[in-house]
C-alpha cells in the first residue's frame, strides 16, 4: 500500500549515506529493465540502511515521494513509520528498510504478480546480505512471502520463527492513514517488537 505525498510536510531530510556494501546491487537496481515499472519510474528505490542491521522492515512499493527521492518511506506513511520506530526506541538509521517492488507502480496501484516476481531476486539478495535476526513485514505483499494465503487482519503482530529468524507481520503504516482506528492497533503491534528483539539476542553482548 503506497501513499500520496504528505501535505504541509516538513522539508525533506538529507539523503543518508549509502553503505558501500550496497554499491553493486543498488547500481543494478538503478538500471533494472526487468518489468514495465522501469518505463514509468523517475528512479528506482532500492532500500536504505546498514547492510549489517539486525532488523529489516519490508514494505510494498515506492509511492510518489519515494520515486522522487529514491529512498523508501519518506512520504506520509514514512512519517508514521518513523513515529512507530521512535515509540520503541529505534531510529531508521539502525534498521534496514526495503520494499517488495523497487519502482513506483503508476498511480500507486498494487504491484502486479509479474512485477513482484521480477523484483524478488533483489529482495532475496538484500535479505541474504543483511541476514537480519528480525524481519517486520509491512502490509500484505511482504507478508505473503512468509505467510502465504494468510490475512493480515488475522495474523498481525503474531510472529513466525523460521531459519533462526523471527518474522513479524504488521499492517502497512499507510493503512492507518486510511483507517484511523488502525493507528492504535499498529502501535500495539509495534509495542510487541522489543520482546522479539530481545528473544533474537539483539543488543546482547556477543
Ligand atoms: N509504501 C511502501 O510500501 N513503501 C514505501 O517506500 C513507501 C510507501
Amino acid at each position: 500500500m503506497t501513499d500520496m505525498p504528505p501535505t504541509g510536510s516538513p522539508a525533506a531530510p538529507a539523503s543518508p549515506a549509502v553503505d558501500p556494501a550496497w554499491a553493486e546491487l543498488y547500481e543494478e537496481i538503478a538500471d533494472c529493465p526487468r518489468c514495465v515499472l522501469a518505463k514509468t519510474r523517475t528512479q528506482s528505490v532500492p532500500g536504505v540502511g546498514p547492510s549489517t542491521a539486525d532488523i529489516m522492515l519490508i514494505g510494498e512499493a515506492p509511492g510518489a515521494r519515494e520515486d522522487e527521492r529514491g529512498i523508501p518511506f519518506v512520504g506520509a506513511s514514512g512519517q508514521f513509520l518513523d513515529e512507530l520506530l521512535a515509540s520503541i526506541g529505534l531510529s531508521r538509521d539502525t534498521v534496514y528498510i526495503a520494499n517488495v517492488v523497487k519502482c513506483r507502480p503508476p498511480g500507486n496501484r498494487d504491484p502486479e504478480p509479474a512485477e513482484i516476481e521480477a523484483c524478488a531476486p533483489y529482495l532475496d539478495r538484500q535479505i541474504a546480505q543483511v541476514n537480519p535476526k528480525v524481519i517486520v513485514t509491512l502490509g500484505r505483499f511482504s507478508m505473503a512471502r512468509w505467510f502465504p494465503g494468510q490475512s493480515i487482519s488475522r495474523i498481525h503482530g503474531e510472529p513466525k520463527r523460521e531459519g533462526g529468524r523471527i518474522i513479524v507481520p504488521m499492517f502497512h503504516p499507510a493503512a492507518a492513514l486510511h483507517r484511523g482506528d488502525l493507528r492504535s492497533v499498529i502501535h500495539a503491534d509495534f509495542a510487541k517488537l522489543p520482546a522479539f528483539i530481545t528473544e533474537a539476542g539483539i543488543g546482547a553482548s556477543e
